[in-house]
């Protein structure tokens, strides 16, 4: 659905986008995860027509967007960043406006609009001003419109930022209900947004493709954090930790008798199998094991492990 070959994009002297590759099949959410400046909404101007780019390819259903740019549009809905809403218009006057511009019959406007709205869970706001509306419900107008013409690509440039969690969690429940139906590119410089909602991510730093994938293998690869809080003897679990050798633990010893033990450099879930079958062999107490999947700037780092990018 979206080919994406050696995409460059130089703002004056500033390099925003340095060669980026990647492609995008039918029917995935994917996420675009990167910090802020990354290039993330550069990209997706480009992939939606909005802006030129200084070199490369871009192809979305086949169609180059330098060339056709029409048939592109048409295949797209785009909400853009800080998405500006005329604040003086109802949203379903807005949503029915719309409609119009991308070309939808009278009888079908009407349709999609009283669909979108229902969708997006706007049907109790359609007749209120958008000026009116809370940034949540803004959100759900942008998202109702990129959807308006029931586009094969919806690309949503960081849907869920300045949202309370109410709201993000909303916004990302519809767009869960949108996989399968659409191809989903969504934006975001916050690791749990994407993880909770998309399969693969594409991951941007500083105008270079870092890596590309499923999201589970990426943070596989990365290193996470099991923490275990144990009753007995701190000796005990001292021997143990060394029988077992679990890289880089830490054994914190609590005031009620339980020791806090950190594992940092466990790769998958074994190292919670094996403490929660010890514990019970030895009929120590537990009262904590879990499992803290690594944060974005974690991610980079063991992407980038010293080295630059990886071009
Ligand atoms: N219109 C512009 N003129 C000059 N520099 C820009 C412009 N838009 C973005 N940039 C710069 O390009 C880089 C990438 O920006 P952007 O694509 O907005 O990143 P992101 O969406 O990942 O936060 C940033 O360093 C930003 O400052
Ligand atoms: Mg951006």
């Amino acid at each position: 659905m979206i080919e994406v070959e050696n995409l460059t994009k130089h703002y004056g002297q500033h390099v925003a986008l340095d060669g980026i590759t990647f492609a995008v099949g039918h029917g995935e959410v994917v996420g675009f995860l990167g910090p802020n400046g990354a290039g993330k909404s550069t990209t997706m101007r480009i992939l939606t027509t909005f802006l030129a780019a200084t070199s490369g390819s871009v192809h979305i259903g086949g169609d180059c967007v330098f060339e056709r740019p029409n048939q592109v549009r048409s295949r797209i809905g785009y909400m853009p960043e800080n998405n500006p809403l005329p604040i003086d218009l109802r949203a379903r006057d807005y949503l029915v406006f719309r409609a119009q511009l991308k070309h939808l019959s009278k009888d079908m406007a009407t349709k999609r609009v009283d669909e979108v709205v229902e969708q997006c869970g706007i049907s109790n706001e359609e007749n209120r001003y958008i000026g009116q509306l809370s940034r949540g419900y803004r959100q759900r107008v942008g998202m109702a419109d990129a959807l308006l013409a029931n586009p094969e690509l919806i690309i949503l440039d960081e849907p869920t930022s300045g949202l309370d969690p109410n709201q993000v969690r909303s916004v990302r429940s519809l767009i869960r209900k949108l996989a399968g139906k659409h191809t989903v590119l969504i934006s975001s410089h916050i690791l749990s947004e994407i993880e909770m909602t998309c399969d693969r991510v594409i991951i941007l730093h500083e105008g270079k493709l870092l890596a590309s994938g499923e999201m589970n293998k990426l943070i596989s690869k990365s290193n996470s954090k099991v923490v275990a809080e144990i009753r007995a003897p701190l000796i005990d679990i001292k021997n143990w930790v060394n029988e077992i050798a679990l890289e880089d633990s830490e054994l914190i010893e609590q005031k009620n008798g339980y020791v806090r033990c950190q594992f940092s450099g466990t790769k998958n879930n074994d190292a919670r199998e094996q403490i929660f079958a010890t514990v019970n062999e030895r009929g120590w107490e537990l009262r904590e094991l879990s499992r803290h999947t690594p944060s974005l700037e974690d991610l980079f780092v063991s992407l980038t492990n010293g080295k630059e990018g990886n071009r």
